[in-house]
């Protein structure tokens, strides 16, 4: 089995993907700017800790060339609410980490770049149900440095052959995720909920989001790193696993905590937020090029979900 280099390795999907691939019986790095994290401390003698900055050159390329890379996944990123208000940090880290990243593996023949990209890469100029070469005109920083990514990637694939791989992902909900982005309501409802404690839904009973459950969106990473090159169309996959309004979710967590304490109260500016983010992504391409389908419902998510928090209360304390 090869080596893996997760970028962001001690964040929420860095944790579930180190997870993965140890189980798959591969050597993992986990390269962050944050020394440690209440998540990866249960794994942290299983896996080999590099602190380093994406945005330093000289940092990225030496985690590569010294542990001797196999496959990168670059995980690492800002996200929103922190790029919007520290634009140049996004820059920084989003866009010149990638390019660092793409850098090293071209120098280093890393065999594959796998990507991790978003949603919000499109604006609201698309159709509802999103096809994968809609148009990406984002309404964020985040967004911007996202689709500057994955062009770069492109580039790089075009250019210099290097494997470049990437997933448009939606919101994905899991225990361990502490971002304030927009669509947080939803993995909040659910972790304070499993926790025992009263949460407040911010956007109305109707408002829709697409979402996706954290281990299936791993499971879709490593299924797109072994998918066979000549079966590819593109170098970047919407990846979708279902939408469901505020109200939907509530009654699904109520469905296994039936004394949850969820009420809602509609905040402006937030439902706005949330309704700059497409609906349902289009994962016809997925399906079709590597045979993607997703494992959970938003029925079986949660179920999981709540099992999860119950079972590691110090993550969510
Ligand atoms: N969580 C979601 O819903 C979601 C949806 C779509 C795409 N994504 C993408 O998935 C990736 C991982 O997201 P996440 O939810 O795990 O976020 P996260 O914030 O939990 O993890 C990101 C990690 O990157 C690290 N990081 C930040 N700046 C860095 C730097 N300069 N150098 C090295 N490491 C740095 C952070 O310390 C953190 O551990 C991101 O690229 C994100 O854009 C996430």
């Amino acid at each position: 089995m090869g080596k893996s280099l997760i970028t962001g390795g001690h964040g929420f999907i860095g944790y579930y993907l180190a997870k993965l691939l140890l189980d798959e019986g591969e050597q993992v790095v986990l390269f962050d700017v944050a020394p440690e994290s209440r998540l990866t401390k249960g794994i942290r003698d299983s896996v080999k800790i590099v602190h380093g900055d994406l945005g330093d050159w000289a940092q990225v390329l030496d985690v590569v060339k010294d542990d001797e890379i196999d496959c990168i996944y670059h995980a690492g990123a800002l996200l929103p609410p922190v790029t919007e208000q520290y634009p140049a940090a996004a820059y920084a880290v989003n866009i010149t980490g990638t390019f660092n990243v793409l850098e090293a593996a071209r120098l280093f023949d890393v065999e594959s770049v796998m990507y991790l990209s978003t949603l919000a890469t499109f604006g609201r100029d698309v159709p509802p149900v999103v096809p994968n070469d809609a148009s990406q005109r984002p309404p964020n920083m985040y967004g911007v440095t996202k689709v500057c990514s994955e062009r770069l990637g492109e580039y790089y694939h075009a250019r210099f052959g290097v494997n470049f791989r990437g997933i448009r992902f939606p919101p994905i909900i899991g225990m361990g995720r502490f971002d304030k982005a927009q669509s947080a309501y939803n993995y909040l409802a659910i972790q304070e909920s499993a926790m025992g404690r009263p949460y407040t839904i911010y956007v109305d009973r109707s408002t829709t989001i697409a979402l996706l459950y954290v281990k299936d969106a791993v499971l879709g990473l490593v299924a797109l790193n072994k998918a066979e090159e000549g079966k590819l169309t593109r170098r970047v996959y919407n990846l979708y696993g279902f939408s469901a309004t505020a109200q939907e979710l509530v009654d699904t967590v109520r469905r296994y905590i039936p004394d949850a304490k969820i009420d809602f109260k509609p905040d402006q500016t937030m439902i706005r937020a949330v309704e700059n983010l497409p609906q349902k992504l289009d994962d016809t391409l997925a399906r079709r090029d590597w045979g993607w389908s997703p494992r959970y419902s938003l029925d079986s998510a949660v179920e999981d979900f709540i099992k999860e928090v119950r079972a590691n209360r110090a993550i969510s304390e």
